[in-house]
């Protein structure tokens, strides 16, 4: 349970506002590459954290985060031209480059220095495995661009979806961090391998660890001939759910990154990126690409109840519903727009939620009191995460995770064989 006050602490991100703030000191997803493809195209919109923004990649193909509105007088510079490295407002021919310097104002005396004086809004761009990163904090304060290993992939063993989902970005997060749903809403009753991990023990035992990029978890179950099913996800500060989603136990070729960037207080952006270290991607094993539009909505969405099929929940799966994506968007989105958290109940299964808000929390009242946040990156040799690795194992009993696992540390302190990271840096 949280008080009113700390949940409005944790869910509000505009302008402002602590959390917000926060959020501001990390780069995060804006949006995909695939919004602006080549040099000159049209113009994307872009809600981040409760700003109104446009996106263009100019003639030289370099990246422009720009306020919506025009400085002149506010006209939405979306149906702005894109041409000769800048972005020209449509209403009288203001033209602004990829830093936001006003290049040219048509409608002004051939002498006036106006446009000089002028500096437009403009965040700084990172495009890395089909995503553009932004950062929306103060310049000053800017940190280096994570090394993760999904932004260091070659580009056919990576993929990415985007959709929105329609609440609080929290409740999205939390969902990562909770491993008891897999038994339940995730549960097919057709799977076999599905059948056996996970309905054989519901209840798993957790356990937390807080690292220098957030917080690991660690999820144990029974399995039949004295072993056990642990799962690694992690929180990794500020938006991103670490999970071994899609891949097969004992499988330690990458992972999935589920994000949850906040649009405004009651709109998120979910951007659910994989990665192979050794192999390239199949199509058919992004499935979720069939469940949204070109506009990034899902088919199914809380309109028209998720396409529900109640013959289907009988036979077929725990909730009647297709794909993981819109049973995740059933339980968080009709929590509401702002889940009330003094109204809720946890329990013992809800260990890891309570570790990586207590995580959040703490973060955000130590920034209130001017202490710098955690894993805002400042120093190239800290730079890399050998210790950031999500996987599924079935491991004896009698085994213990850390000493099989030595590389699982709280800070990067160890090579970890299967990295991809690793694998560079012994070529280089
Ligand atoms: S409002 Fe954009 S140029 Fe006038
Ligand atoms: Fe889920």
């Amino acid at each position: 349970m949280l008080s009113n006050e700390d949940n409005a602490l944790l869910t509000q991100t505009d302008p402002g506002t602590p959390m917000g703030d926060l959020m501001r000191r990390y780069w995060i997803p804006a949006l995909l590459s695939e919004e602006i493809p080549v040099p000159d195209c049209p113009p994307a919109r872009v809600r981040l954290l409760g700003e109104e923004l446009v996106a263009f990649r100019d003639s030289e193909g370099r990246i422009g985060l720009l306020a919506e509105r025009c400085a002149h007088r506010g006209t939405s510079l979306f149906y702005g031209r894109n041409e000769e490295c800048g972005l020209r407002c449509v209403y009288h021919g203001w033209k602004y480059d990829v830093e936001g310097n006003v290049l040219e104002t048509p409608a002004e005396p051939g002498s006036s220095d106006f446009s000089k004086k002028l500096h437009h809004t403009a965040y700084p761009t990172h495009e890395a495995g089909g995503v553009i990163y932004a950062y929306l904090g103060p310049r000053e304060k800017m940190p280096l661009f994570p090394n993760y290993e999904w932004t260091q992939v070659p580009l056919n063993q990576s993929y990415v979806t985007k959709c929105l989902l329609e609440c609080n970005y929290l409740q999205g997060l939390e969902g990562e961090c909770d491993s008891s749903h897999l038994s339940f809403l995730h549960r097919a009753f057709t799977n076999e391998r599905n059948q056996t991990l996970y309905k054989s023990d519901g209840a798993p035992a957790y356990e937390t660890e807080e690292t220098d990029f957030g917080v690991r978890l660690i999820a144990t179950r029974k399995a039949a001939q004295s072993q056990c099913y642990v799962r690694f996800s992690a929180f990794v500060l500020p938006v991103y759910g670490c999970v071994p989603a899609g891949r097969p136990t004992n499988e330690l070729d990458g992972f999935e990154i589920h994000t949850y960037v906040p649009a405004d207080d009651t709109h998120t952006w979910r951007y659910d990126i994989g990665f192979f270290r050794g192999r390239t991607v199949r199509e058919d094993e992004v499935h979720r690409r069939k469940q949204i539009g070109p506009d990034y909505l899902r088919m199914r969405n809380a309109r028209n109840n998720y396409l529900q099929d109640r013959q289907m929940q009988k036979t077929v799966n725990f909730t009647g519903i297709e794909d993981f994506l819109n049973h995740d968007a059933c339980a968080t989105e009709s929590m509401g727009p702002i889940f009330d958290r003094s109204k809720e109940h946890l329990g013992a299964s809800d260990k890891a939620v309570i570790a990586v808000r207590k995580c959040l929390l703490n973060t955000v009242k130590a920034l209130q009191n001017g202490e710098e946040p955690p894993h805002v990156l400042r120093d190239a040799e800290d730079n890399w995460f050998p210790h950031l690795d999500c996987f599924a194992y079935l491991l004896p009993q009698s085994v213990d995770w850390r000493q099989h696992f030595n590389y699982l540390t709280p800070s990067a302190a160890k090579e970890n064989p299967a990295a991809f990271s690793f694998k560079q840096k012994a070529v280089s």
